[in-house]
């Protein structure tokens, strides 16, 4: 949550951090505010998006060669002005930018009131402007970067900053505490972001901070020390990324753009490692320690919002194949219970971003058990990457809608090749179903091309359902999660209430909420349990809720018997689920864009969950 960008070089900092405020902007979108320190110092902040700013700033005296940048997804104070940031220390010495939060902000701000200090903001990061600039005064002998670190030391909570001193006008400080900051280095020119993607189209050199360090970058240096103050060596990463664009290209929104993507980034997730020849699954990130993870007593895999809804289909698949007990949990559960673990588990977590906080703070509770911990993770070099054992990148490319959806289809795809390969390392399976399995496996990028062409019908499906308050969707087995993922992307792009429901549960509750207002989309290619979901939606029927189904190609049964129906391909049940979500993403995101929502940007969420 929350966006920054820094440059200090020879070029224009100006548009360089626009246009990486840009790429941001999926972090939240609630203001954004630049500084640049050219002689004097100038600051300009606009509660909105970044083309807000932008279109303030152009006009204004922008020029100069160093500057931070911010975009906001609020935490302390409403969005507005005066809440945005840069924040400007009370004597004007110190402007900082800040992603995370300052927990004890309340007992440091009384400090500071107590000598003098006033607030123009409700934010806590004016409070560590402020306590910056007051360490800074206690002596000449301390510079911009001591003052940092004194005021660091006094912080509880998460923090990724990057400040500049008007009184030392070649350099920037930047740190982090739990929030990501990865600098780019060029030559005499650093690139300061909160992930690489602002930094890919100039360098490949990066430096990931790791939390408490404290780096301190001129246009011909660039240091590390800790909190601590103790010096830090510097391990240089090469950025392997390709980004392309920004860019929608002929789709009115990322979020369509990353659905129709998707026969194209489950190829690229399986690519060079699901082999055609249907034999071994080669999961590179995992060669060196999967004699260990065969071996495991049990998995436990642990994500947010989709990724645990992957995790689902992950523990469905990985139990039925390799038959290893699997259990799934929130991370945000898991990292404050006690759980029970040790050695002989394997910890899997799964983050698109690979920076929630939540998902991080589990990792470092299943490190510290003694676990093995691997990561399913889409951003290359994101600090779950970089702090798991072993891995698996998605490889699903850069993901900008808010509502994940490509990102999910390309987790499925790993926990299946994944529960395979541990399915054969185990001996828990004939060769005949296994090269079935990848089979199918591989030839879902093609089928799922038919269903966008179902395009128009989802959109005349949208249309009649549009106004409604709430939904309910059911589903059975591996497709149970589909529906708690399909409630997930109406609810958070549409804002209609909408309740995801393993469908044999119906009768235990929400069966109370039909009545012929209600849409209850319903889960049901042919699989072992059609007959009961056949059975389900009778009963949905005979209350007259409006049954829009998702069935196989063909089926005659359901076209009778639901108001809707989409077709989709026959398939596996096993990879079932790799095709069902996708009309759900479709009917979700025709809904919400009927409703005048901003589907990229739904109000309230940000996509990368950095606080807890
Ligand atoms: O980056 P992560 O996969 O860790 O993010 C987890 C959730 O915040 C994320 O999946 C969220 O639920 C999405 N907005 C869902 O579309």
């Amino acid at each position: 949550m929350c966006g920054i960008v820094g440059y200090i070089g020879k070029k224009e900092a100006f548009p360089i951090i626009i246009k990486g405020l840009k790429w941001l902007e999926y972090r939240g979108y609630d203001s954004a505010g630049v500084a640049l320190l050219n002689g004097s110092l100038e600051v300009y902040k606009k509660k909105g998006k970044v083309i807000d700013l932008e279109e303030f700033a152009s006009e204004k005296n922008n020029g100069g060669s160093l500057g931070i940048g911010h975009t906001r997804w609020a935490t302390h104070g409403e969005p507005n002005d005066e809440n945005a940031h840069p924040h400007v220390s009370m004597e004007g010495m110190f402007t900082l930018v800040h992603n995370g939060i300052i927990e004890n902000y309340a007992e440091l701000k009384e400090d500071l009131i107590k000598h003098g200090y006033r607030f123009n903001s409700e934010t806590d990061t004016e409070v560590l402007a402020n306590l910056v600039e007051y360490f800074y005064k206690q002596s000449s002998e301390i510079n911009s970067e001591t003052a940092v670190q004194l005021a660091l030391s006094k912080v509880v909570g998460a923090y990724g900053i990057a400040v500049l001193c008007s009184e030392e006008k070649d350099k920037m400080v930047v740190a982090r505490k739990g929030s990501p900051l990865v600098v780019g280095l060029g030559n005499k020119e650093y690139f300061v972001a909160s992930d690489a993607a602002p930094i890919a189209e100039f360098t490949s050199q990066v430096v990931y901070l790791n939390d408490e360090d404290i780096a301190v970058i001129t246009r011909n240096s660039f240091t590390l020390k800790n909190v601590q103050n103790t010096p830090v060596s510097l391990k240089i990463s090469n950025l392997d990324l390709e980004i392309g664009e920004l860019d929608k290209g002929e789709y009115e929104h990322f979020m369509l753009k990353e659905i129709y993507e998707q026969p194209k980034t489950i190829e690229e997730t399986f690519r060079g490692r699901l082999r055609h020849d249907q034999s071994e699954i080669v999961l590179g990130g995992l060669i060196n320690i999967f004699p260990k993870i065969e071996k495991a007593e049990r998995i436990i895999i642990i994500g947010c919002g989709t990724s645990w809804h992957a995790a689902l289909i992950g523990e469905y698949m990985l139990e039925e194949y390799a038959q290893i007990p699997v259990e799934v949990e929130y991370a945000s559960e898991f990292r404050y219970r006690k759980p029970v673990l040790g050695e002989n588990d394997v910890v899997i977590l799964i983050s698109q971003s690979g920076e929630t906080a939540d998902t991080l703070a589990a990792l470092e509770l299943a490190k510290s058990k003694g676990a093995t911990v691997l990561g399913i993770c889409n951003v290359v070099g994101s600090t779950l990457a970089r702090e798991t054992d072993a891995g698996v990148y998605t490889h699903a490319g850069i993901e900008i809608g808010v509502a994940s959806t490509k990102a999910f289809t390309a987790q499925v795809t790993v926990l299946t090749m994944f529960a395979l390969k541990m399915a054969k390392a185990r001996k828990k399976i004939d060769t005949e179903e296994y090269q079935m399995l990848v089979k199918e496996l591989s030839e879902i990028p093609e089928k799922g091309r038919l269903i966008l062409e179902n395009n128009e019908n989802i959109k005349t499906i949208a249309e009649k359902y549009k106004d409604a308050i709430n939904a309910l969707y059911l589903g059975r087995g591996y497709l149970f999660p589909v529906a708690l993922e399909g409630a997930l992307k109406l609810k958070e792009i549409s804002y209609i209430h909408a309740e995801g429901y393993a469908a044999g549960e119906m009768k235990h509750g929400p069966i109370a909420l039909v009545d012929d207002n209600l849409p209850v989309v319903v889960v049901a290619p042919k699989d072992d349990y059609y007959e009961k979901i056949v059975s389900n939606i009778q009963e949905v029927k005979a209350r007259k809720g409006n049954v829009i189904a998702i069935v196989t190609e063909g089926d005659v049964v359901l076209k009778e018997m639901a108001n809707d129906i989409i077709e989709i391909p026959d398939s596996h049940p096993a990879v079932a689920p790799l095709l069902s979500v996708i009309p759900l993403q479709m009917l979700a995101y025709h809904i919400a864009l009927m409703r005048g929502c901003n589907v990229d940007q739904p109000r309230n969420l940000a996509k990368s969950v950095t606080v807890e």
